[in-house]
Parts: structure tokens; sequence; C-alpha cells
């Protein structure tokens, strides 16, 4: 990990949610926090972040520099930090994950379920988006009627959809003993793509579901509206 030289007061409002700079100064001052065991006499004291070991009101604060998480997003949500009339996918996250700055990197629909990550790493979900970097996003969708063998070579040519966009190669799969079910993998996110996609064939998107990003599966016990912490290794497989 790339080691940080940062104030102890700007540390600690970075890594224990719902405690401002202000916060942070004050438990200073009444000699709650410890820095490698001795108590900081200063709030402008500069630590190693992810060296030093830092210590509030008796627990450790492990260095994370940014959080990551998936979120099994129910129906009835939309991707953003605010919004006027829906109910936004900001307010499933537990208090003890939030941190300033997250934000769901890619959207689903509001009437899409699935696999959303959430996070505070810009440059990460920059990377995840980019078309060149193939981060391919595995869909189970249910159709209004049977999924057709011509899809397959329809999906792989790269469709034209309505308003002219060009997709990229796509994969479509069938799923034993569903004939109305598929799974699509993209290598991309435009606006309502795949609904757009079925409706090029006539057909119609009534279920959809993101099940994987990358080579990261949505946890199956993780249920719906529920979230959880990704490891390292796991944000790793995303890209
Ligand atoms: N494609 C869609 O049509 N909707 C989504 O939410 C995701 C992909």
């Amino acid at each position: 990990m790339k080691l940080e030289l940062m104030r102890i007061d700007k540390y600690i409002s970075s890594q224990l949610n719902g405690v401002s700079r202000k916060d942070a100064k004050a438990l200073c001052r009444k000699n709650e926090v410890l820095v490698n065991g001795s108590v900081v006499k200063n709030s402008d004291e500069k630590i190693v972040a992810g060296k030093d070991t830092v210590t509030v009101q008796g627990e450790n604060v492990p260095y994370k520099k940014h959080i990551y998480i998936m979120l099994n997003k129910p129906q009835g949500y939309v991707c953003s930090t605010k919004d006027g009339k829906s109910p936004t996918v900001m307010e499933l996250v537990p208090p003890e994950l939030y941190r300033d700055g997250l934000f769901p990197a890619g959207r689903l629909d509001k009437d899409t379920e699935g696999f959303v990550l959430l996070t505070d790493d810009g440059e990460l979900s920059h990377r995840m988006l980019l078309p060149k970097n193939h981060v391919e996003k595995k869909y189970y969708a249910e159709l209004e009627y049977p999924v057709e063998e011509y899809y397959i070579s329809e999906f792989e040519k790269g469709m034209q959809i309505d308003g002219g966009d060009v997709c990229l190669p796509a994969r479509i799969e069938f799923v034993p003993g569903n004939e109305k079910a598929c799974y699509v993998y993209l290598n991309e996110g435009m606006y309502h793509q795949v609904k757009r996609m079925f409706e090029k064939l006539s057909n119609k998107v009534v279920f959809l579901k993101r099940l994987r990003i990358g080579r990261l599966d949505l946890d199956e016990n993780l249920a719906s509206g529920e979230c959880l912490e990704l490891l390292h290794k796991d944000v790793e497989k995303i890209l």
C-alpha cells in the first residue's frame, strides 16, 4: 500500500463516519487519540497513514484509502447520490459504511435489480466504465416472448439500436428450463442498453438483474437492499 503523510485530525475524520475535523480536534484535546501507543498532543501532528497505528477512545482505526461496497439493489431505487423524487441507492448504505464522496459507479435503471458498486474511488470507477477496459457485466433478463436462436448472432455482430447507437459485440446465453429468460454479457453500459437491444428484436424485457461485474459475482447470500464491504482482493476481480 502507498504510504501517505496526513494530519491526525484529517485522518480521523476521513476514516470515521460522522466525525468532523472539529470533532477530531476535540478528541485530541481530550487525550482520546493515540498514535503508536502515545497520546497525541496536537491535532496538527502528522502521521503516516497505513503505517502508524491510530487508536480513538480505545478502538483501533485502520486506514482505508477508499471504500468499495457491493449493493444488491432492489427495484424502486435510483442510482444517483441525489434525486428530488425517488429514493436513491445511497439510502441503503448503513451508517458504518457511509463516507463522504461515496457514489454509485455505473447505473442500473430504477426497475433493474442487482449488483451496484458503491465507492469513493473516482479513478477505479472511471477505469471500470471505459469500454476499452472490457469490464464485462452479466445480466439475467426475462422477456415477454421466447428467446430466439438468431438473437445470438444479432448480439455478436454489434447491434444498432434505436437512436443510432451501435453496440459493441455482446453475448447471450439461454437459461435451461425457461424459454423466456437469458443471460446477457455486455462490455459497455449505454442508457437502457439491454432493454433497447431486445426492443430492436421486437421483444421486451420484463425483469432485469445484474449478476456480475468483471469477475466478481453478486454474493448470493446478500439479500435485496443489503450492502457488503468488499475486500481489496475482491475489488481486483472487477478490473
Ligand atoms: N440495461 C438496461 O436496459 N438497464 C439497466 O439497468 C442495465 C442495463
